[in-house]
């Protein structure tokens, strides 16, 4: 089974980090998902979303409670605390695919540019890059800084993939759901998993 790791930082757009797991778990059995949320995503998570999610309950149905619970799929699904820097995510001998960061502070996104690994989610993206594997990144700020702009060059220079949350209307979106996913498949677009979440550009 292969493996993603899908941090959540407290960025605006928790939803579209959440709608994302969501959407992997549902649709493609054969992938598995290491999460990683930072206290200020919780955070987010209930301001922008009204979702209480203790430290303590980092349970599948706490983060998605939208998921069908016909689906089985505990195996597929390790929450990490972004603490743990122990948790084998932080190592490169473990093999993974790849790792999303949606949405993507410009906290984060800078530490991640200067190399700090101070928490889990730091170090897995550091990891990431060192081993060489794909780093997509969905930042969401506006306006942004110079300092914003330089950092996310220099992840692009190195392999980075910056994917902002920055939704399109061609598609004509009726609500915020549809909204959100397009800008979800334009990720799994990223991550080389096909869908048809919303319909893909057809000149009339
Ligand atoms: C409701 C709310 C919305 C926020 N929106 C953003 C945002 O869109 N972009 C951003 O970079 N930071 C945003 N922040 C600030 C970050 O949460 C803050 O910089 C935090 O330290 C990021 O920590 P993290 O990178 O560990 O998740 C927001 C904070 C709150 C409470």
């Amino acid at each position: 089974m292969k493996r993603w790791i899908v941090a959540i930082t407290g960025a605006s757009g928790s939803s579209y980090g959440r709608r994302l797991i969501q959407v992997i778990l549902e649709n493609f059995n054969d992938i598995g998902l290491d999460i990683i949320t930072s206290d200020a995503a919780l955070r987010v998570i209930r301001e922008e979303e009204g979702l209480k999610i203790s430290s303590g309950s980092r349970t599948l149905a706490a983060l998605i409670p939208e998921l069908q619970t016909t689906i089985t799929i505990d195996s597929r699904f390790t929450w990490h605390s972004c603490e743990d820097i122990g948790a084998t995510i932080a190592s490169g001998s473990v093999q993974v695919e790849g790792m999303v960061i949606c949405p993507c502070s410009m906290n984060t996104l800078a530490a991640i540019a200067h190399g700090i690994s101070a928490n889990l989610i730091q170090r897995a993206a550091d990891v990431t890059i060192k081993e060489g594997r794909h780093l997509i990144l969905v930042p969401r700020e506006t306006p942004l800084s110079p300092i914003h702009l330089e950092n996310m060059l220099r992840l692009a220079r190195l392999g980075a993939v910056i994917a902002p949350a920055m939704p399109g209307f061609y598609h004509r979106p009726g609500s915020l759901a549809e909204l959100i996913d397009m800008q979800v498949m334009k990720i799994l677009d990223q991550m080389g998993l096909q869908t048809n979440l919303a319909s893909r550009w057809k000149q009339q």
